[in-house]
């Protein structure tokens, strides 16, 4: 073996090295893609993405989404609590005061009795703020004392209603409690883990508020992927288009009944869910426009748009949560061959008449303080208005 070369040994190495790079990519990739095998998904949290997405971690980050649930930060929680606030909901005062450093509510409980309540989180931003108070077994109660940090005042999300310590939907019981009632819509990934003998709730998040991974789904494989040498199959990652897009924005932004726990983005509503349909006067108005709070997925799912292919990031930016473009122009992207605004609404489109969504997305005011936009993209008509009382179009109709 005189002709023996050193180079050739090297070559040798190098080549086995890369084999043996190629083996390890080909079982972490097998053992973390999610298509794969499903119980073995890993969520890695938001922060994880940074490092190779810093413009949409940020946008997202100052989005609604990124503050649907969170601990109590100071500066930012000061105002529902200092100076101390006093809280008048009928015959009941409440109070929510700061003392030694620690934020607290003196309300009713569910004895009967008025205690001081520390909430440990909160859920929403703007324009309500409510206040989850963890309590023993596990559960976690959320008041139905809300702040607006806007007006810097205190109210009742259920107004006048009053609603005492025997009844269900008290602050203080089942119908309020976060683990079952709230969490799952707040968070990224909810286990409710409810032990059922002993009546416990050991509920675990993998991210408190709305993550990246809420949306696109657990991203361990993608980012595996992506540190290695693209070497075998696409990146695992969720693409997100058309019905499956809409139903993983509606799975969260939709009035239904949960028949699982077990979404993932790309899956179809309605193998997980029953949606609120229209056949209750007490939720839709005759014409299909919206009464009761129905959130969005029922109503858009109704509208002729939807059956014409428009999905949600037609009108929204996913990671800032803001519309693409303001007023009339986020119409005209596609309306603007067919309508003359000016003709069509018979008014200047400066005026509130003129904007095509005060006649075709009416307002309804909810938890006292939010206005939200009907999806159903109906069509306005005075004579339903006069025999079905469906309210008429425009801002503020309630
Ligand atoms: C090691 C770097 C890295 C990390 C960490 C990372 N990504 Fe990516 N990701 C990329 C690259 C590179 C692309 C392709 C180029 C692009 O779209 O920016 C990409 C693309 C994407 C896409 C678009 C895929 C497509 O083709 O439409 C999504 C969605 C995505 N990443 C989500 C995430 C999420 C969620 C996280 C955190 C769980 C994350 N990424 C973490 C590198 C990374
Ligand atoms: C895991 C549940 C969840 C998913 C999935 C989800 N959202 Fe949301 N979304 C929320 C919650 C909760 C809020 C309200 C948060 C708050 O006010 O603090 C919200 C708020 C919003 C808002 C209001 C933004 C604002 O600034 O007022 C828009 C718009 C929105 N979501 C659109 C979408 C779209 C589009 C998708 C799909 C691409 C989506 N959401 C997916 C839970 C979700
Ligand atoms: C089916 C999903 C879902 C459930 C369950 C849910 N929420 Fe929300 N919540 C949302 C969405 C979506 C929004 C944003 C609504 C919008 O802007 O149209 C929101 C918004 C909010 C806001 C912010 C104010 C606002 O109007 O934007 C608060 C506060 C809130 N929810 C509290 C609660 C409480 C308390 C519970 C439990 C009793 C709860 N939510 C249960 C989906 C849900
Ligand atoms: C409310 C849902 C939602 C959240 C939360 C969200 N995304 Fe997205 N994102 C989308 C949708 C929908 C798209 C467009 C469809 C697609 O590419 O899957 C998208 C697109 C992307 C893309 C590719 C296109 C682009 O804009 O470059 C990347 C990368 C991405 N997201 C990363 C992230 C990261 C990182 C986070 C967290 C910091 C995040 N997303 C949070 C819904 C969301
Ligand atoms: C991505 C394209 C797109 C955008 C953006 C869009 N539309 Fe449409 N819209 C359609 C299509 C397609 C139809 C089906 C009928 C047609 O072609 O005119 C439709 C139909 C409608 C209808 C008729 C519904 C019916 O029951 O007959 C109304 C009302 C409407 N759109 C209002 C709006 C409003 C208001 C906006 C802005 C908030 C808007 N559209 C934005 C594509 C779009
Ligand atoms: C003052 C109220 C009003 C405003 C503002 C308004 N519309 Fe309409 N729109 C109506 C009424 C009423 C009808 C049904 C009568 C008709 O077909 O002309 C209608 C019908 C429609 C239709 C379905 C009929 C068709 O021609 O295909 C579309 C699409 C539509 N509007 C889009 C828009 C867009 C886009 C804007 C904003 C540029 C807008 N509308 C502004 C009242 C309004
Ligand atoms: C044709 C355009 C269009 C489509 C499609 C659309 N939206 Fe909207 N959406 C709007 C407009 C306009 C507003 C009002 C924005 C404002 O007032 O700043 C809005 C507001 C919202 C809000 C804030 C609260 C409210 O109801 O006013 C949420 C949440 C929301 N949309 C979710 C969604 C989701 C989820 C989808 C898909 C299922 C979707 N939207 C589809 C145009 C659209």
């Amino acid at each position: 073996m005189s002709n023996f070369r050193p180079t050739t040994l090297i070559i040798a190495a190098v080549v086995l090295i890369a084999l043996i790079l190629l083996a390890i990519g080909v079982s972490s990739y097998q053992k973390t893609s999610y298509e794969v095998d499903p119980s073995q998904i890993s969520y890695v949290g938001s922060q994880s993405c940074k490092e190779c997405h810093e413009e949409i971690f940020r946008e997202w980050g100052a989005s609604v989404h990124a503050l649907a649930e969170r601990p109590i930060d100071e500066e930012r929680e000061a105002p529902a609590f200092l100076p101390p606030k006093e809280i008048q909901v009928v015959d009941s005062t409440s109070k929510a005061f700061e003392k030694d450093g620690e934020f607290l509510i003196h309300t009713l409980g569910k004895d009967g009795k008025k205690k001081d309540f520390e909430p440990a989180r909160i859920l929403g931003d703007n324009p309500l703020r409510q206040f989850l108070v963890p309590q023993d077994r596990g559960y976690v109660q959320v008041t139905s004392l809300a702040f607006d940090p806007q007006a810097e005042e205190w109210f009742d999300v259920f107004g006048d209603e009053n609603r005492q310590p025997h009844e269900w939907g008290f602050w203080a019981n089942k119908g309020m409690t976060w683990n079952t009632m709230c969490a799952e819509c707040h968070n990224t990934r909810v286990n409710k883990n409810y032990d059922i003998q002993k009546d416990v709730y050991h509920t675990d998040v993998e991210e408190m508020g709305v993550g990246c991974e809420a949306c696109h789904g657990p991203g361990e494989a993608h980012i595996e992927w992506h540190r290695s040498f693209h070497i075998l199959g696409d990146d695992p990652v969720k693409r997100l288009e058309g019905k499956e897009l809409i139903d993983s924005c509606g799975r969260c932004h939709a009035r239904r009944t949960a028949l699982t726990e077990d979404f993932y983005p790309g899956d179809l509503f309605l193998d997980h869910y029953v949606p609120e349909l229209p056949n209750d006067t007490e939720v839709y108005y005759p014409d299909g426009q919206v009464h009761d709070e129905d959130y969005v997925y029922s109503s858009f799912r109704m509208s002729r748009m939807y059956h014409e292919g428009v999905t949600c990031l037609d009108c929204h930016l996913p990671h800032t949560g803001k519309t693409k473009f303001e007023g009339n122009a986020l119409c005209l992207q596609c309306h603007a061959d067919k309508i003359n605004p000016t003709e069509h609404s018979h008014h200047k489109v400066d005026e509130p008449g003129g904007l095509c969504v005060n006649c075709h997305m009416p307002t309804t005011v909810y938890m006292q303080r939010q206005p939200r936009r009907d999806h159903g993209f109906t069509i306005p008509d005075p004579k339903l208005t006069i025999e079905a009382e469906v309210p008429r179009m425009g801002v503020g109709s309630d």
